[in-house]
């Protein structure tokens, strides 16, 4: 069975993509990965925060970061987080080395001039791509939202006049019409569009009265949305499209690729099921292609997207106001005692 695909123009033996997480920062748990099938990594992000760290003393100087770095301490393996942005590449380098398959650099900055110094680095690190972690939330009341697009859009901009090697952005859902902001970022040459990112968002404990950031693993239902967007831009813009959030099987990855999906990136099934989840998932995508005699993903590739369903009201919002008006039905799966 073939399930070769192309994403960012790499060349993937399948459309199986490990996410960036923690996992990878490991070299033994890469190699189980590759081992396991996986078609590509993708490496922790790198974080404005790490690059500071060599300069001045985090916790009195980050004000303008202080909101995400509680959220990025809570996410990082205490070695790396603290291990500056040299030794950082360093072991980017390593992991490059030990592995056959692709290897994406992922990064998360704040300033301008961040995003290109270090897209450059990790080119000249030996990134085969680099995914532009545009991890956005807001908390300031006074700016709007076109200011928050407009930085990205330059960033985007920015770092394609920068680095030759392929670049893709792993986006939020929240934008106010997320089809607009695909289309301005596709304007600008973006390679591809990771979809979505999770928002790592706190938690209060009602006994300690404390907030607190719990590492929280997806849902299946987390898959849903990305589907539908992935639905509705198949065949409408030029970048690649990667799946990722809740994709935890093989028939989870077998419907982002209907949907119009490239490639999928997966963690949360990783962290609940180990790496030999990616053979299963290999083996699993095998079987359905065979018994629908599909022989490639490109064969099916985006055939329930908004272009090529032939139920017109798929992607409408006629469905929408269908399945509120049937929501009677949610007392008979649930009927009230
Ligand atoms: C422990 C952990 C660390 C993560 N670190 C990063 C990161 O450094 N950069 C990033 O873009 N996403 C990071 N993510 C998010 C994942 O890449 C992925 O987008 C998210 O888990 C949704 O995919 P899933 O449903 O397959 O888990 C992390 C997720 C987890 C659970």
């Amino acid at each position: 069975m073939n399930l070769k695909t192309k994403y960012l123009g790499l060349e993937l033996k399948n459309p199986i993509i490990i996410g960036a997480s923690n996992l990878v920062t490991d070299i033994d748990m890469l190699k189980k990965l590759e081992e396991a099938g996986a078609a590509a990594i993708v490496y922790k992000s790198l974080f404005e925060e790490q690059i500071h760290l060599e300069n001045f003393m985090l916790e009195e100087e980050m004000t303008g970061y202080d909101e995400r770095h509680a959220e990025m301490t809570s996410l990082f393996p205490k070695g790396i987080y603290e291990a500056g942005p040299e030794e950082f590449l360093m072991h980017f380098k390593e992991a490059k080395k030990a592995l056959n398959i692709p290897l994406i650099a992922s990064l998360n900055a704040v300033q301008f001039d961040t995003w290109n110094e270090y897209a450059k680095k990790f080119e000249d690190a030996g990134a085969d791509a680099l995914e532009l972690n545009l991890y956005s939330n807001p908390k300031d009341f006074e700016l709007e939202g076109r200011a928050i697009l407009n930085e990205e859009f330059d960033i985007i901009e920015g770092v394609k006049k920068t680095v030759n090697i392929p670049v893709s952005v792993k986006l939020s859902p929240f934008y106010t019409n997320p089809l607009y902001t695909f289309n301005e970022m596709d304007k600008k040459s973006v390679d591809g569009f990771v979809l979505f990112n999770k928002l790592f968002q706190p938690d209060i404990n009602v006994h300690t009265q404390e907030m607190f950031f719990p590492y929280n693993l997806s849902s299946e239902f987390d898959s849903r949305l990305p589907l539908r967007y992935i639905g509705l831009i198949y065949g409408e813009l030029k970048a690649d499209i990667c799946a990722s959030r809740g994709i935890f099987t093989g028939d989870d990855a077998i419907k982002m690729i209907l949907a119009g999906a490239n490639a999928v990136q997966v963690v949360s099934t990783v962290y609940k099921h180990g790496p030999e989840q990616i053979t299963k998932i290999l083996e699993d995508m095998e079987i359905w292609m065979a018994n629908n005699e599909y022989k490639s993903p490109d064969d099916f590739r985006g055939n329930l997207s908004r272009k090529n369903i032939d139920d017109p009201f798929a992607y409408r919002r006629a469905q929408y106001v269908d399945i509120l008006m049937k929501s009677n039905e949610i007392f008979k799966k649930y009927p009230m005692k």
